[in-house]
């Protein structure tokens, strides 16, 4: 079943990505947090410009929302090149590659996000094309089929995926550099959505931000999303500034607690423990229970949990930590404790 989550770390729709378009850092100095990649992004940024080359090709893996698509856009600007954005289930048929890849000037940006749902034909396609910028097309078919070598102007590729394990490793080793972009603490989430609330001149406490900040999930689409919401809660429900107990009104409104998990998350967790015992349950018996694709859960729900330490993965499946046990107010022994928000 698909749902809409407001702790989704994807777009919810094209409206929401155009809205958050003046919210995404331009440059490099502009970034909070993911230190380590913007330290060494820094370095090879600098290092292409100073030889005059284009950027290595770069993939950058990770959960969905932490700004994979904001650094291929940072790239492109810090190289003072354009960016052309498409993504794997976009391009079906190598035509479809052909025309944006003959496009591109010396130096462009080629971003391919959700990289690991290229069809195979496309990404055997393109392999020439990252190692020599050529790529062997072919016209014609049947009898007068033939295949003509096109030469490219040396351009940038940036992938982005959720999944690089589902990357084959010949496509994996064409990269040249790989960017792991983890969930980020609660305190350079609070500085995102300062920076956000002052570009959208929103009036809100910084106890305010602590809470919103709290419950995003360590993912800056879901803070931007959620300070939205708290926003429109404060201005109809109150006088537009946002203080400590809207914000939390506001989430609690929205199924949001205090960890910034929402119904799906909870149930997930209920399921592990009320029905198996806390676990070792596997992912195909909760897919089942919850009636949600498996990869639902394993892209969209899992790993945050795994990241607040509130499930743990074992050979023998999942299994709900004491934590979880305790944010959701059950004792081992399965009696209830506390309240959620
Ligand atoms: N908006 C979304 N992600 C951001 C980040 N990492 N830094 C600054 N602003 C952001």
């Amino acid at each position: 079943m698909t749902r809409e989550r407001i702790v989704d770390g994807r777009p919810l729709s094209e409206v929401e990505e155009t809205f958050n378009w003046s919210l995404r850092p331009k440059t490099l100095s502009e970034y909070i947090g993911q230190k380590t990649v913007i330290e060494k992004l820094n370095i090879s940024l600098k290092a292409s410009k100073g030889r005059g080359e284009p950027h290595e090709h770069v993939l950058f893996y990770g959960p969905p929302g932490l700004g994979k698509t904001t650094l291929a856009n940072v790239i492109a600007n810090e190289m003072g090149t354009n960016l052309v954005a498409t993504s794997g289930p976009a391009l079906e048929r190598t035509g479809d590659l052909m025309g944006l890849l003959t496009n591109l000037e010396q130096g462009d940006v080629l971003f391919i996000d959700e990289i690991h749902r290229l069809p195979r034909v496309i990404e055997e396609f393109i392999y020439p094309a990252m190692e020599d910028f050529h790529v062997d097309f072919l016209v014609d078919k049947g009898a007068f089929a033939k295949t003509i070598k096109v030469q490219l102007k040396r351009f940038t590729l940036v992938g982005a995926t959720t999944r690089a394990g589902f990357l084959t490793a010949p496509f994996r080793e064409r990269f040249g550099i790989y960017h792991y972009l983890d969930f980020y603490p609660p305190d350079e989430i609070a500085l995102i959505l300062r920076r956000s609330a002052k570009i959208l001149g929103i009036d809100v406490e910084d106890s305010a931000i602590e809470q919103i900040a709290k419950r995003s999930r360590g993912t800056p689409r879901v803070a931007n999303r959620l300070l939205r919401r708290v926003r429109d809660f404060a201005e109809v429900k109150h006088d537009g500034r946002v203080r400590e107990r809207i914000a939390i009104d506001a989430l609690e409104l929205e199924g949001v607690d205090g960890r910034g998990l929402d119904e799906l998350d909870r149930k997930f967790l209920r399921i592990i423990i009320e029905n198996y015992a806390g676990g070792p349950v596997g992912i195909s018996a909760l897919s089942a229970s919850l009636n949600e694709e498996t990869e639902t859960l394993e892209d969209m729900v899992e790993p945050y949990l795994l990241k607040i330490a509130f499930v743990n993965r074992t050979r023998q499946g999942r299994v709900a930590t004491n934590a979880a046990f305790g944010h959701l107010g059950i004792k081992r022994n399965g009696a209830k404790q506390q309240e959620l928000f």
